[in-house]
């Protein structure tokens, strides 16, 4: 079975598997891996990058970030999934692209918020589910990309299109409407003034949002 459908496959059981963490039937396109992997290739200086992807799952983001990479660079995993960490594992054992930097890789099994900070991370790109997640969760989520990024590094995030806005108006039970509108509550907070970029060529669309924490990318005058 060829790597791409075997990755799908692993992908859509994990889905069901675990939905809460998962949230996703299918892996992240490559247009909306290279969106979140802008920092990587946009450097602002030239000296070597510190980068974290959280839940990189089957590594289609992960994919991207590899292809920008410089010697020097290092790139750290934090992934829940054990699954997943089996696949990202094989893939740095087998495939060029990413054995080509797997001497650059560390992979961690477990949640992003177990993570202890150590140097700190010029670049961090998200594929964590935050609409599934309660808002304290979310809130402790945010927090820890605060502490383990340096003061001006950039987190890049996805959510689907409409996705939170129309689950929180159509669900069917309260106490769903009102998580996610807590949620929403807690990014736009987050995200306030932040650049949002709209990537149509994935299933579902994607907003890409880009923070610099501790201060904010402003958008680009019109
Ligand atoms: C929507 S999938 C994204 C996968 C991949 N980045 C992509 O875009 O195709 C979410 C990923 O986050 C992982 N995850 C969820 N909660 C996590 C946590 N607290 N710490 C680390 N990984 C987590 C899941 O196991 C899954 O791999």
């Amino acid at each position: 079975m060829p790597p791409r459908v075997a990755a799908h496959r692993v992908f859509l059981q994990e889905f069901f598997r675990t939905f809460h963490t998962t949230g996703a039937v299918l892996p992240s396109s490559r247009f909306l891996g290279a969106a979140l992997a802008r920092f990587v290739r946009e450097r602002d200086a030239d000296r070597p990058l510190r980068i974290l992807e959280v839940g990189p799952g089957t590594g289609a983001v992960t994919q991207q970030i590899v292809k920008s990479m410089k010697s020097g660079d290092a790139l750290d995993l934090a992934e829940i999934n054990p699954t997943f960490v089996q696949v990202l594992q094989r893939r740095f054992a087998s495939e060029p692209e990413f054995q080509a930097i797997a001497g650059q890789t560390r992979v961690f099994c477990g949640p992003v918020e177990d993570l202890e900070s150590g140097e700190p991370y010029d670049v961090l790109i998200s594929g964590l589910p935050l609409n599934n997640f309660s808002v304290d969760e979310v809130e402790r989520i945010l927090e820890t990309f605060r502490r383990l990024a340096r003061p001006g590094g950039t987190l890049s995030f996805f959510e689907y299109i409409a996705v939170r806005a129309a689950k929180s108006v159509i669900s069917p039970r309260r106490s769903e409407r009102e998580r996610l509108k807590g949620v929403g509550r807690t990014l736009d907070e987050f995200l306030a003034g932040a650049e949002r970029q709209a990537v149509w060529r994935n299933i579902p669309p994607a907003w890409v949002h880009h923070v610099r924490l501790g201060d904010i990318i402003a958008k680009p005058q019109a």
